[in-house]
C-alpha cells in the first residue's frame, strides 16, 4: 500500500517560503489569523494532523492534545513555549519543538528600540507633532533620560537578556543582571555584569529593569506591587517576555502614582487584551507583540520549526534537532 501523505496544520499564515518546504513533504492546510486561538477550534480540527505548527497564540492544551489521535509532533512559532502543556505532549509521546537562537539578534534590537522610545518620548513627541503643536524648537520640549552611566537590570539573561546587554553596553549603560544561576565569567567580563542575587535587590539599583525571563509558575507576576515600589521612581520597566510575569493593574497603577517614571511593553497578560487602566496610564509605550517582527527573523522562525516537523515525520527524531524541548 501507497505511504500516506503526513497532514499539518499550520495555524496561521507564515511566509511562503516555510510553507513551500512544508508542502515539499505534507499536505498542510493553514488557518486563518486568529482560528485557532479558539481551544474549541483547536479540539476540533486537530485528529486530522500527523503535525501542528502552531503559534503562542495558540492554547495547546491537554483537552487539544488529548484529541490528537495520530499527532507526532507541536513545533511553536516561538521561542516561548508556555501556551503548551509540555507534560502532556511528553506523556502522549508527542514530540514539542519551539525556535531558539534565530530571534535573539531581532528582539535584542527591539529592546533597544523599546528603551529609546520610553526615555526620548518618541511616540507622545510624534503626536505632538503631527496634532499640530509642533511652533519651534523648546529648550524644555520633551526632556527624557539618558543612558550613558546608568544601570540595565536584566531579569534572564538567556540569549537575549544577552543581546540586550550587549547593545546596552554600546550606548555606555553598565549591566547587572539576576537569573536562576550565574552565566559564565567570559560572559559576565565580556558584558562586565554584575550579578545580583536577588530579583528586590537588582530592582533597587536598576535605572532600567528589563524582562527577558520565560514564564513559568515561579516568574508569573514577577513585577508586582511589592516589586515596583523598590524601584526607584525614575526608573523605567521594559517587559519583551510575556506578560503575566507583570502584574499589569500593579503596574498601571504605578506609572499613575510616579512609583517608577516609565515602561516599554510588548507583551500582555490576556493577550491581546490590554489592561484598560495601562492603555490609560502615563509614560508607557505599548506595542502588539512584535520582538521578533523581522522579515528575516520570522521566515528563520519558520524554517526552524518546519524543518523540526519534517524531520519528526520522517521518523528522523532520533537524530539530533536541536529545538527540541
Ligand atoms: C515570541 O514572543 C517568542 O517567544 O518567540
Amino acid at each position: 500500500m501507497a505511504q500516506q501523505i503526513p497532514k499539518v496544520l499550520v495555524t496561521e499564515p507564515i511566509p511562503e517560503k516555510n510553507l513551500a518546504y512544508l508542502r515539499e513533504h505534507s499536505i498542510i492546510k493553514v488557518g486563518a489569523k486568529g482560528e485557532f486561538q479558539n481551544e474549541n477550534n483547536l479540539i476540533n480540527a486537530i485528529a486530522n494532523y500527523d503535525a501542528l505548527l502552531c503559534m503562542l497564540s495558540n492554547p495547546i492544551t491537554k483537552k487539544v492534545l488529548e484529541a490528537a489521535h495520530k499527532l507526532k509532533i507541536v513545533a511553536n512559532f516561538a521561542v516561548g513555549y508556555n501556551n503548551i502543556d509540555v507534560e502532556t505532549a511528553k506523556t502522549l509521546g508527542i514530540k514539542v519543538a519551539n525556535t531558539p537562537d534565530v530571534l535573539t539578534e531581532a528582539c535584542g534590537d527591539f529592546a533597544m528600540g523599546l528603551l529609546m522610545a520610553v526615555t526620548r518620548r518618541f511616540n507622545e513627541a510624534e503626536q505632538y507633532l503631527r496634532e499640530g503643536n509642533f511652533t519651534g524648537w523648546e529648550p524644555l520640549g520633551f526632556l527624557g533620560m539618558e543612558l550613558r552611566g546608568k544601570t540595565l537590570g536584566i531579569v534572564g539573561m538567556g540569549r537575549i537578556g544577552q543581546a540586550f546587554a550587549y547593545r546596552a553596553r554600546a550606548f555606555g549603560m553598565n549591566i547587572a543582571y539576576h537569573n536562576r544561576s550565574r552565566v559564565s565569567p567570559q560572559i559576565e567580563d565580556s558584558l562586565n555584569a554584575k550579578f545580583v542575587s536577588t530579583i528586590e535587590e537588582l530592582a533597587k539599583i536598576s535605572d532600567v529593569l528589563s524582562l527577558n525571563c520565560p514564564l513559568t509558575n515561579e516568574t508569573h507576576h514577577l513585577v508586582n506591587e511589592n516589586l515596583l515600589k523598590l524601584m526607584p521612581t525614575h526608573s523605567i520597566l521594559i517587559n519583551i517576555s510575556r506578560g503575566p510575569v507583570v502584574d499589569e493593574a500593579a503596574l498601571a497603577y504605578a506609572l499613575q502614582n510616579k512609583i517608577i517614571a516609565g515602561a516599554g511593553i510588548d507583551v500582555f497578560e490576556k493577550e491581546p487584551k490590554v489592561h484598560p487602566d495601562l492603555l490609560k496610564a502615563p509614560n508607557c509605550v505599548l506595542l502588539p507583540h512584535i520582538a521578533s517582527a523581522t522579515f528575516e527573523t520570522r521566515e528563520a522562525i519558520g524554517m526552524l520549526a518546519s524543518k523540526a516537523i519534517v524531520s519528526v515525520l520522517k521518523g528522523e527524531h532520533d537524530r539530533n534537532i536541536p529545538n527540541l524541548i
